[in-house]
């Protein structure tokens, strides 16, 4: 019997990697982590220092185009983004062909991929000003096809896009505003939400950006390649954890039940796991997760009010982070972990809350695919495997099998 995995070791033909824990797929100049201290950089700047004094535009501009805007270039990109936002009529018509309890992120995967079918000229890669077209429609147009989602879900008319409003304020409008009726912008609420979409923008070759990447090697049009990005974050280990999260500190109830918990996280017979918590590049806190509780308290504060699964959320983190499981497996609180609750005080139902990872997440994922397509040495991904099957045989026909 030959032994697969030592011959491709021995002759050295291939890496066998499963997971991708330590295989570089390309470089990049957008992002970079260290998890080991916990730093989070986008274009050399600390995600700290972009979510106090940013703006989600700002962040944006930096992503795609590498430094950070002048006053001008700010509202001329703005503007821009301001521009798109509006989504085909006849999109309409494909949206009630949704059922209507169906899951957002179900909903945005078939809008974003039927992009391509109402905006041909952008599927022509081949030219730049075609791709950066793409991206300003993509990045413009997700806030409407996310609250469109929720509009549909909850069975009232969709509310048109405000363009005299920020970009976040916008988004909340088009979600939470009723037709004929004024909706005011809340600016903490709004400066809450901005930062959220900051700390989601980007976050180098996570699974749902690998996919990105994957899908564009091949050619495919930018609005494909997006709606496969949204698939791939929809999964519970990835951007479907503050769903999952949410739903775990709710089950969890009250701070007295978290021993029940923390015993089942660290029992191998049990598949439960302690959502929000632990990370493939972090082995240290993560440091979107330090903001996201900042803003938590910001949010309470503004909205006057509180929420008890926050006090379960922080003596979870508490008991976690003093147990030595815990401890000796470097886990500790996500970007996930927190942010459920602020988008649950905000309003936004759990099935929302992927759907806004995926809308901050697309200027990270157009921001990569054009950063890919620019490079002349670009090639097609392509994996390779180690076969485990039978080795070769002669085909028996059916009465002799
Ligand atoms: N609760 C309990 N144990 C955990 C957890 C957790 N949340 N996360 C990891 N572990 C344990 C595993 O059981 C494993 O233990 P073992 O070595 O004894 O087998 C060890 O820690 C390493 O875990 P892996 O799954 O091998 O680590 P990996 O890097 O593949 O996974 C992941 C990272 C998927 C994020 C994992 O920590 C997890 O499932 N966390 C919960 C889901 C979550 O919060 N995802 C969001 C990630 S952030 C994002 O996508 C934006």
């Amino acid at each position: 019997v030959i032994d697969i995995r030592k011959l491709y070791a021995e002759t050295g033909k291939f890496t066998y990697d499963p997971g991708f824990t330590s295989t570089a797929s390309c470089d990049s100049a957008l992002t970079y982590i260290d998890g080991d201290e916990g730093v989070l950089l986008h274009r050399g700047y600390p995600i700290g220092q972009l979510a106090e004094h940013s703006s989600f535009m700002e962040v944006s501009y930096l992503l795609l185009n590498g430094e950070l805007p002048s006053s001008d270039e700010l509202s001329q990109f703005s503007r821009t983004i301001t521009r798109h936002t509006m989504l085909h009529e006849q999109l309409m018509t494909f949206y009630r062909g949704f059922r209507r309890d169906a899951h957002p992120m179900a909903v945005m995967c078939g809008v974003v991929g039927a992009l391509s079918a109402f905006y041909h000229d952008s599927t022509d890669i081949s030219d730049p000003v075609q791709r950066m077209i793409a991206s300003h429609r993509l990045i413009a147009k997700m806030p409407t096809i996310a609250a469109m989602a929720y509009k549909y879900s909850v069975g009232q008319p969709f509310i048109y896009p405000d363009n005299s409003l920020s970009y976040t304020g916008n988004f909340l409008r088009m979600t939470f505003g009723v037709p004929a009726e004024p909706y005011v912008v809340n600016p903490v609420v709004e400066r809450a939400l901005d930062r959220i979409f900051i700390l989601h923008a980007d976050h180098e070759q996570n699974a749902s950006t690998s996919t990105v990447r994957l899908a564009g090697s091949s050619g495919a049009n930018p609005f494909a390649c997006i709606a496969a990005g949204i698939a791939c974050l929809w999964g519970p280990a990835h951007g479907g954890a503050n769903e999952a999260a949410l739903n775990m500190l709710r089950e969890i109830g009250t701070p007295d039940r978290i021993p029940h918990y923390i015993a089942r996280a660290k029992d191998k017979n049990d598949p439960f796991r302690l959502m929000g918590f632990g990370h493939r590049v972090y082995k240290n806190y993560d440091p979107r997760a330090t903001v996201m509780q900042q803003t938590v308290r910001e949010v309470f504060a503004s909205l006057n009010v509180t929420d008890p699964l926050f006090e379960t959320a922080l003596q979870l983190e508490e008991i976690a982070l003093n147990d030595p499981y815990f401890v000796e497996k470097k886990l500790f609180p996500n970007v996930d972990f927190y942010s459920g609750i602020i988008l649950s005080a905000i309003g936004f139902p759990t099935a929302m809350f992927t759907a806004l990872f995926a809308l901050a997440r697309t200027v990270g994922w157009v921001a990569q695919w054009n950063e890919m397509i620019s490079d002349p040495g670009q090639k097609i991904g392509r994996p390779r495997q180690l076969y485990t099957g039978p080795a070769q045989r002669d085909y028996l026909p059916v009465d002799k099998r």
